[in-house]
C-alpha cells in the first residue's frame, strides 16, 4: 500500500516508515522539520511542508494516490500546551481537520492517528483499559481527545474508518541503527537521563520524591519504538482487512520508576549518573500504566523489544552515537 505519513521525520514517524517499508509498504512522509530530522528519511520520499498549507494538501493528494495516513505530526510539549493553548488547538486540531479534509476530498478513508494515555488525565485505576474515563488535564492531552471524537462523527458523517492508538511512553531506538530519539527541547526521561551520563547537562533531576509508589518516585510505562511502530503496520492491515473503526492502547502493561530507569541506565553504561531531587511538577499522575491486552487480541501484536534493558541499551547506543562528539 501507500501511505501518507506526516511527521514520519520526528522519532516516532521515521520508526513507523522504516517498519512500513520493512512490511514491503511505499511511503510518503510530509513534514515541516520543525522538531523532524530530514536525514530520518529518505530525501526522495519527504515532502518538507506544514498541514495549515491546503494547497500543498491538496497536490500531495492529488498527485498520489494514498490507500491511507498515517498521522504523527503534532506538538507534545505538555507545559508549552499549558502556556500556549492556542499553538496546540491550531496545530493538533485544526490542521488535522484540514489533512481530513483532504482525504474526503479525495477518497481516503483509513486513517490511523498518535493518540496518547494523556487523554485518560489521572487515572483511576491502572493497567488502564481503553473503556478507562477520558478526563485530559491539560491541552496537549485535550487536542488528541477533541480529534478522537472528529473522528467518530467522521466515521458517521462521511465513512471515513480510524485507528486511534494511545500510547504510553516511547523509548528506545532502532536496533539497526541510524534513527533515535532527538527532541529539540529534550523532555523525555531516557534521553535526559543519557545526557547527565555524557556531560551534555550537569545531573538528571527526579521531580517528586514522595508519590506513593514503594521508592517515591512516578511510575511509567515504557515501550520499545520499534514495537509501537510494529503496531502501526497491523493497525492498517486491520483498517485494510476489517474496514471498522477502533482504539487500542499501546504499552506493556508494566511500570518502572524513575529511579529505577536511572538504575537501569546506571547498569548499562558502568557508571553512576549524577541525580538532583526536586519537587513534584503539577499534573504528574504517580503511575500511568496500560493495558495493551486489546491491541495484542485484536491486532496480534506482540511487543518484541519489551524487555526494559533492550530498551536503555538500543536508546544508549543511539544516544552516544548521535551525541558524543
Ligand atoms: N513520544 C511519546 O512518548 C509520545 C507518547 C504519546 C503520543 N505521542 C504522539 O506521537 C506523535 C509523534 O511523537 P514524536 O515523539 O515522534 O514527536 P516528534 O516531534 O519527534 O514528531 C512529530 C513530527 O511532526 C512534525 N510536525 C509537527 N507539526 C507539523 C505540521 N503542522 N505539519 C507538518 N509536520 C509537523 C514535526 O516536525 C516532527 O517531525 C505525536 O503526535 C505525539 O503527540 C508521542
Amino acid at each position: 500500500m501507500k501511505i501518507l505519513v506526516t511527521g514520519g521525520a520526528g522519532y516516532i514517524g521515521s520508526h513507523a516508515v522504516r517498519q512500513l517499508k520493512r512490511a514491503g509498504h511505499q511511503t510518503v512522509v510530509l513534514d515541516n522539520l520543525v522538531f523532524g530530522h530530514a536525514e530520518f528519511v529518505s530525501l526522495d520520499e519527504l515532502i518538507t511542508g506544514d498541514l495549515s498549507d491546503t494547497a500543498l494538501l491538496q497536490k500531495t493528494f492529488k498527485e498520489n494516490h494514498f490507500d491511507a495516513v498515517m498521522h504523527f505530526a503534532a506538538y507534545a510539549y505538555v507545559g508549552e500546551s499549558v502556556e500556549n493553548p492556542a499553538k496546540y488547538y491550531r496545530n493538533n486540531v485544526a490542521s488535522t481537520l484540514n489533512l481530513l479534509e483532504a482525504m474526503i476530498t479525495h477518497g481516503v478513508n483509513r486513517f490511523i492517528f498518535s493518540s496518547t494515555c494523556a487523554t485518560y488525565g489521572v487515572p483511576e485505576t491502572v493497567p488502564i483499559t481503553e473503556d478507562h474515563p477520558q478526563q485530559p488535564i491539560n491541552p496537549y492531552g485535550m487536542t488528541k481527545w477533541m480529534v478522537e471524537k472528529i473522528l467518530q462523527d467522521f466515521d458517521r458523517a462521511y465513512g471515513l474508518k480510524s485507528v486511534c492508538l494511545r500510547y504510553f511512553n516511547a523509548a528506545g531506538a532502532d536496533p539497526d541503527g541510524g534513527i533515535g530519539e532527538d527532541h529539540s527541547p529534550e523532555t523525555h526521561l531516557i534521553p535526559l537521563v543519557f545526557d547527565a551520563a555524557l556531560g551534555r547537562r550537569p545531573h538528571i533531576t527526579v521531580f517528586g520524591t514522595d508519590y506513593p509508589t514503594a521508592d517515591g518516585t512516578c511510575i511509567r510505562d515504557y515501550i520499545h519504538v520499534t514495537d509501537l511502530a510494529d503496531a502501526h503496520v497491523l493497525a492498517l492491515k486491520y483498517l485494510s482487512e476489517h474496514g471498522r473503526s477502533e482504539i487500542f492502547n499501546l504499552g506493556n502493561g508494566r511500570g518502572f520508576s524513575v529511579k529505577e530507569i536511572i538504575q537501569a541506565a546506571e547498569k548499562n553504561i558502568g557508571h553512576n549518573i549524577p541525580v538532583q531531587f526536586g519537587g513534584r511538577r503539577e499534573g504528574d499522575p504517580p503511575v500511568l500504566i496500560g493495558s495493551a491486552e486489546k491491541a495484542k487480541k485484536v491486532l496480534g501484536w506482540q511487543p518484541r523489544l519489551a524487555d526494559l534493558s533492550v530498551i536503555i541499551e538500543t536508546a544508549w547506543r543511539w544516544h552516544r552515537h548521535r551525541f558524543l562528539k
